[in-house]
């Protein structure tokens, strides 16, 4: 049978993702990328905000369209799934199987099934570690993987729905995670990005202590590994050693991805979050004080309920002056079962999108500044792919993490391979791409 498996949402559901390809495969399932060979479309959904609802939904849509005359079965997994089942068993016949966050490992089970007429729907208890194996098959290109360490989040700022979605904070044990990364780096990847709805607080909940450090330095022991990259850290979460590891150990990526949220401390305190404006300003400073080249990321939620024209603009100076090398604004999503939802003053959409171009306005003049000083640089890069159309290799440095951040782009005539780690220097820049050439070709 052939499977087009779709996966939506964020790296977290693409790691479920892949787990789930991993025991499609070994059950001999054949995957496929066309619609038109499919025998059974899985969709991976999320459901984090209205955007991410649309698109789950659309696709749901599209493929029980499509299902009426081409296909065995269609199975639904994941945020949406986990929150919405009944909603979509009733407005959507054609849905055959239902899986929730933690109920994945059930795929071979739910395809079977599905495919014999009988319908499936397992939601088991979010607060579960589902245990999959070892059998992930990586979709991002072979060189790269996420490594998920932890799942759910105690956190409940006011606007957010994922702890209703993925359950209480679980950190997965580390000798897990170690032979995991083994089996991932055995396999090809070079670089491991550790993702978790906040990776600081690993370990507090197995070994009553903040651990994300030694499971780095246990990571950083694997041979063939060449770069470690730690997303979503809390800021009021990181810690000494953490920052100690960061700046002593070679395979780390000088890098941290610290989603703030917003630069005023009345919006800060409404949305839950447990860090005001000084404080943040104090992590960022000691953070680029300990580790001179740190490459810092950062999200922040333009619109959210109450945001007052002088908190915006708090936020806009708070930008300004921090100069992130990296930012992204998401527009506030209302989400039904939040208490940010039932808040008054609920700010206007066009409000919320004027306020998110004003930022990311900013953000990109900061990034084309930042870019400037890069110019005649040496950079190491791991080479992503080619473009054939633009003849240029793209590659990324340990200051970009895949997808969200920017891509240096390499105009030569060698061959080179996705994964291949090549010295390039910078000739030119964009507002957040670079371009250069291969530095052993400089030097020839
Ligand atoms: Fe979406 Fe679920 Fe990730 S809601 S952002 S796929 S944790």
């Amino acid at each position: 049978m052939n499977i087009l498996f779709i996966s939506l949402g964020c790296d977290k559901n693409l790691s479920d993702s892949e787990e789930m390809l991993g025991l499609l495969a070994k059950e001999g399932y054949k995957l496929t990328d066309f619609e038109e060979e499919a025998d059974a479309v899985i969709v991976n959904t999320c459901c984090f905000i209205k955007d991410a609802k649309e698109e789950s939904i659309n696709t749901i849509l599209e493929m029980a369209e499509y299902k009426k005359q081409n296909l065995k079965a269609l199975i639904v997994t994941g945020c949406m799934a986990q929150r919405y089942k009944d909603e979509i068993l009733d407005e959507i016949p054609e849905v055959d199987a239902i899986l929730g966050t933690s109920s994945y490992g059930d795929i071979v089970n739910a395809i079977k099934s599905a495919v014999e007429g009988n319908k499936y729907v397992e939601l088991s208890d979010i607060n579960l570690l589902p245990d999959v194996g070892d059998d992930r098959l990586v979709t991002t290109g072979g060189h790269y993987a996420y490594l998920k360490i932890a799942e759910g989040c105690d956190k409940n700022c006011t606007y957010c729905i994922i702890p209703s979605l993925r359950g209480r904070y679980r950190s997965i044990p580390m000798e897990k995670l170690i032979d995991k990364a083994k089996n991932l780096v055995a396999k090809g990847v070079k670089e491991l990005i550790l993702v978790a709805q906040e990776t600081t607080l690993y370990g507090t909940d197995l070994y009553g202590k903040k651990s994300l450090h030694i499971l780095v330095e246990e990571l950083a022991k694997i041979e063939d590994l060449k770069w470690i990259r730690i997303l979503y850290c809390y800021p009021e979460e990181i810690y000494k050693e953490l920052i100690d590891t960061i700046k002593n150990e070679d395979k780390v990526c000088k890098y941290l991805d610290l989603p703030i949220q917003h630069g005023s401390d009345k919006v800060l305190k409404r949305m839950g979050r447990r860090t005001n404006s000084k404080q943040l300003r104090n992590i960022i400073e000691t953070l680029r004080k300990e580790i001179p080249d740190i490459v810092l990321r950062t999200t922040l939620i333009s619109g959210f309920p109450g945001e007052t024209d002088e908190d915006f603009q708090e936020l806009y100076r708070f930008v300004n002056e921090m100069e992130f090398d990296k930012l992204g604004v998401f527009t506030y999503s209302k989400e039904e079962g939040t208490s940010a939802a039932k808040m008054d003053n609920q700010i206007a959409e066009e409000l919320k999108e004027q306020r998110r171009d004003e930022l990311m306005e900013l953000q990109q003049e900061i990034s084309l500044d930042k870019n400037e000083e890069k110019i005649g640089n040496i950079v190491e890069t791991m080479v992503e792919g080619y473009i054939p159309d633009d003849r240029v290799y793209v590659a990324r440095s340990y200051g970009d993490a895949p997808k969200v951040d920017g891509l240096i782009f390499i105009d030569t005539n060698k061959n080179l391979e996705s994964g291949d780690m090549v010295k390039v220097r910078i000739t030119k820049c964009m507002e957040y791409d670079l371009m250069g050439e291969l530095e052993d070709e400089l030097t020839k």
